[in-house]
């Protein structure tokens, strides 16, 4: 499939392919037949997990993450995805989710998002496997208003482990930077509070309800045009918290590479299969990328930034420095 290069506004950021790179990209995606004779890390393969999964090895894998299509009408070029009845739905999760857990080490984590349409679906699917040890709320800026329903602004991520007695989780990795509302000071020295130069924070740790997100949008370097792309820091939270550096983590819906990417910038191993050639390679060429810039937007120096700190504003100065790894260091 060719990729089409759309005209883009001067500061629209969002991820092109020329005509020239599509062949030294392809190169480096693999298929179910290469899978077949050789699995290693670090693969990217355009293939239907149907097909794939009997090729990846079993108790392999630290973190899955799983972003499945929704019980939605969703156009992703190669499949359309349509909206189902719910048990249908949950059949579609059953025919493959067995499979998936299979692939996760007996200390392994797994987390899968949805949204409130087919979150109940999930819960029951993970619930036969794994024990479920919470339900995270996205709650995303971007969402389609509807005249005869609430708009939808908000999306679950269920954390789930195969052994709830031995699990990872890296608190202090996750913390957030907040603007500080209000300011104690005790004997006139900030109150579990920090006075910089640019402004006034505290860090603190993270809860299961997640505010400080936004969706890729076309200024963001890491946007391409998936239309359902994670955002790289949501990405980051989670494998941040559940695996240590060196640890395998496996995408099965990996879509244009988030999680791929995210892996490879935090030091990770990382395998994804997507069915979209396409995705695959928009997949590959931010693996490229991130061999030179290793920036995750809203992380920096081991805390998670709330959204619309002004410091990520491209009206700031130091945003347009964005594409080195130094990126905010003088903060
Ligand atoms: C919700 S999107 C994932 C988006 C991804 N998290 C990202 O950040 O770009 C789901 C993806 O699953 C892919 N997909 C759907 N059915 C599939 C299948 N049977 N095997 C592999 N991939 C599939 C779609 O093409 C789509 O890109």
């Amino acid at each position: 499939m060719e990729t089409k290069n759309k005209t883009r506004a001067q500061r629209n950021r969002t991820l092109t392919i020329s005509d020239s790179e599509i062949q030294s990209l392809d190169s480096l995606i693999y298929n179910h037949e290469n899978l077949q004779k050789d699995f290693h890390d670090n693969m990217i393969v355009n293939g239907d997990i149907h097909r794939c999964l009997d090729y990846v090895p079993d108790e392999y894998f630290d973190l899955i993450i799983l972003d499945p299509p929704y019980n939605l009408n969703k156009d992703f070029q190669t499949t359309k995805f349509t909206s189902m009845t719910s048990d249908n739905y949950t059949a579609y999760l059953e025919s493959w989710f067995e499979k998936v857990c299979r692939k996760l080490k007996k200390n392994g984590t797994l987390y899968m998002c949805g949204d409130w349409k087919c979150t109940s679906n999930m819960q029951m699917v993970i619930e036969k496997e794994l024990t479920i040890l919470n339900r995270i709320t996205w709650q995303r800026e971007k969402g389609r208003g509807a005249k005869a329903n609430w708009k939808n602004s908000m999306e679950d991520i269920w954390f789930a482990v195969k052994n709830p007695h031995d699990y990872c989780f890296n608190v202090d990795a996750v913390k957030i930077k907040r603007k500080v509302i209000a300011p104690y000071r005790s004997n006139g020295k900030p109150k579990d509070w920090e006075e910089t130069d640019s402004g006034n924070f505290r860090v603190t740790y993270p809860s299961n309800l997640w505010d400080d997100i936004s969706i890729p949008f076309w200024s963001m370097p890491e946007n391409t045009d998936h239309p359902t792309q994670k955002p790289e820091k949501l990405i980051a939270k989670l494998i941040l918290a559940s695996s240590n550096p060196g640890d395998k983590i496996f995408d099965p819906f990996l879509g244009s590479g988030t999680t791929a990417v995210v892996a490879k910038k935090l030091n990770r191993k990382y395998f994804g299969i997507e069915i979209n050639p396409e995705y695959c390679r928009w997949a590959i060429k931010r693996l490229k990328n991130a061999e030179f810039d290793k920036t995750i937007q809203g992380y920096h120096n081991g805390v998670f930034w709330e959204r619309n700190t002004p410091i990520f504003s491209p009206k700031h100065t130091n945003y347009h420095n964005s594409n080195t790894n130094n990126l905010f260091d003088n903060i």
